[in-house]
């Protein structure tokens, strides 16, 4: 799929203020810091699109995009920052089920994962509560530049084995880099595809 267009829409606090429900949307999730808004800036081929920081904690709302006049991508806010303080932490924890559970047009929530960690508790127990939902959801493994390509295969290959403790079926997952845009054709095809059973 090529990206014609992508703008920014709105910033949201109360799920129920976001865009109408008229096309799909995928949104993108994951522990502060690990990259969200850096790949949506990659995938749309944008610097600046959606705001990024190295310190955790940046995206603190719920933001829209519309991309091709024809779908939404969300930036949602990260979880499992320690360093806000525990009231604005629920805050912003609380913000993105009350977003998840009541949007019929997401079809598929990306759940990013930093490739060079081992699984987390955070991330699986997020995973564990999508699939309670059944929300579908997929994987990215960011940041593959860092660790090199040995360790991230082997990384990833140690997150399998731990889903399927779980999990009868893995989700799709990809691995993505915002420096050398690894991914990137992989997740707007996965997109694509989806858009058109819409
Ligand atoms: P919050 O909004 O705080 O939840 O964070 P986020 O998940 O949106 O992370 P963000 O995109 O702001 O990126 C965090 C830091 O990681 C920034 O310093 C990015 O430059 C860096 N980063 C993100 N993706 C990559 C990547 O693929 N490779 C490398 N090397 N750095 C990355
Ligand atoms: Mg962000």
């Amino acid at each position: 799929m090529i990206i014609k267009d992508a703008k920014f829409l709105i910033s949201n606090e109360n799920p129920e203020k976001c865009p109408p429900q008229n096309k799909p949307e995928y949104a993108f999730t994951g522990r502060s810091n690990v990259g969200k808004s850096t790949l949506i800036n990659m995938l749309c081929n944008r610097k600046n699109l959606a705001k990024t920081s190295s310190t955790p904690g940046k995206t603190r709302l719920i933001n829209h995009f519309l991309i091709n006049n024809s779908w939404y991508l969300v930036d949602l806010p990260g979880y499992g920052y320690a360093r806000v303080s525990k009231k604005e932490k629920g805050k912003f924890e609380k913000l993105t089920p009350g977003y998840i559970n009541n949007r019929k047009n997401l079809m598929c929530i990306f759940v990013l994962i930093d490739v060079r960690l081992k699984p987390q508790k955070s991330d699986l127990t997020y995973m564990e509560e999508l699939g309670e939902a059944e929300v579908p959801f997929a994987m990215i493994f960011t940041k593959s530049d860092k660790p090199g390509k040995n360790k991230t295969v082997q990384n990833v290959e140690i997150y399998k084995k731990e889903m399927l403790k779980k999990w009868e079926e893995l989700p799709p997952m990809f691995i993505s880099s915002s420096i050398t845009k690894e991914g990137r054709e992989e997740i707007l095809e996965f997109i694509d595809n989806i858009n058109k059973k819409w």
